[in-house]
């Protein structure tokens, strides 16, 4: 299901300078066509000795600008056009030949033309061999960017097409998409410790079992890279989930329910808000058995004990933090939801039937009503978790003004 686009598609120019990583920015391009984006490519003459403008014009769908004194090219893209149409500009793989023209003012190719005519932000992810990277040259040249304001990656460390092993690679794709994400978003989050909770509990009945949830933790995690994209400091308290953690979040891996209170104890003080995703488990069993629970025939009975209500002694203590729950319902959606937002001392509760198509464990969307502690109850219409997660944030912003 696609994202509800609210906003005008970005449109982004990559700068293709020639390295051995140039492979690498054909995957970038399909990514960042996948997440929405318009994707100019720009490449340098080396470039195209690595990789042909063919390949990215097809996985762009746009026409590859190559040359400044072509009469086409000025008349249909122009380097003019290029600067003032691109929203951010991502040079990547970046040479270190590139990252001296810049740093020197030189514009001799189109890409540096562009380069230099632009007001976009302009993200540069270097790639070279280590001990270019590590040449005082280079590295001035870098500090002297970043001064003046040009986003650096990091490159990052392991195995180089030269045959080294060190630092040089091209930081993966995936990572330089959330950078540019991060990027075009308001920094509106940037005075908020977001403690935010994520995934299921596993409650061990035995050495090889244990008792768990449906839940993806995909919510939770929409919610931390949300977060980190509008500037926010994330940590992220997460059950056992197959999901990446994004990049920038201060991860602390849980297991069971006790283990989760913990850790949200330890770090509710620094919090300034929490949002708890997390499906804590509401039972664990009574006691663990040590060594693996025999197959028989009659019947087993097991004894569950209630966990602590997390949320609710975090609402018994807050002391300045805002609070967000989650309410996963099958049935008197409303009703319960705002029964918990006040019994649990919440400022905020998302409300969601888990048993509508497209809602609720595992799904990439949500349909859910955001109540809050005005009395304010607003249904959204189903959208995609990562931007559910952004409209959180939007009600929790607009009521800590208030
Ligand atoms: O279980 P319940 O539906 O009341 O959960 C609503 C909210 O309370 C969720 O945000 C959940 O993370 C939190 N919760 C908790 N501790 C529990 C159970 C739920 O913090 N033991």
């Amino acid at each position: 299901m696609p994202e509800k686009r609210v906003e005008k598609p970005k449109t982004l120019v990559l700068g293709v300078s020639g390295g051995i990583a140039c492979y690498k920015a054909v995957e970038l391009v399909r990514l960042l066509v996948r997440a929405g984006f318009g994707v100019q490519v720009v490449m340098t003459r080396e470039a195209m000795e690595f990789v042909t403008p063919l390949t990215f014009q097809t996985i762009s769908g746009r026409p590859v600008a190559t040359e400044t004194f072509s009469l086409t090219q000025e008349s249909e893209i122009g380097h003019i056009n290029l600067a003032d149409q691109a929203d951010a500009i991502i040079i990547a793989p970046a040479t270190a030949n590139i990252i001296g023209k810049i740093a020197s003012g030189i514009a001799d190719d189109l890409l540096t033309t562009v380069l230099m005519a632009t007001r976009a932000p302009v993200l540069i992810a270097p790639s070279m061999n280590t001990h270019m990277y590590e040449n005082p040259i280079l590295q001035e040249n870098l500090r002297k960017l970043a001064r003046l304001g040009y986003h650096i990656m990091e490159p990052a460390e392991g195995y180089l097409a030269c045959g080294y092993e060190g630092k040089g690679r091209l930081p993966e794709p995936e990572d330089i998409v959330e950078r540019i994400h991060g990027l075009l978003k308001k920094k509106d989050l940037a005075s908020e410790q977001l403690l935010i909770t994520a995934g299921p509990n596993h409650e061990p009945l035995d050495p090889v079992r244990f008792i768990a949830n449906r839940s993806s933790g995909k919510m939770g995690y929409a919610l931390a890279r949300q977060g980190l994209r509008r500037g926010a400091q994330v940590t992220l308290i997460s059950g056992p989930t197959a999901l990446a953690p994004p990049a920038g979040a201060r991860l602390i891996p849980v297991q069971t329910a006790a283990e989760m209170r913990q850790a949200i104890l330890k770090e509710f003080p620094k919090a300034t808000a929490v949002l708890m995703a997390a499906a804590v488990a509401d039972y664990r069993p009574e006691k663990f058995v040590p060594r693996k629970i025999k197959r028989g025939t009659a019947a087993l009975t097991l004894q569950l004990r209630p966990n602590p209500d997390i949320l609710r002694e975090l609402g018994a203590r807050k002391n300045g933090q805002f609070l967000v729950g989650f309410a996963a319902e099958t049935e008197a959606l409303v009703i319960n939801a705002k029964k918990k937002l006040r019994e649990k001392k919440l400022d905020l509760i998302v409300a969601n039937d888990v048993t509508q198509e497209g809602s609720g464990f595992d799904a990439d969307t949500n349909a859910a009503t955001l109540l809050d502690r005005t009395g304010a109850v607003r249904r959204l219409p189903l959208m995609s978790k990562g931007e559910l997660a952004d409209r959180i944030y939007d009600h929790l912003l607009a009521l800590k003004k208030k």
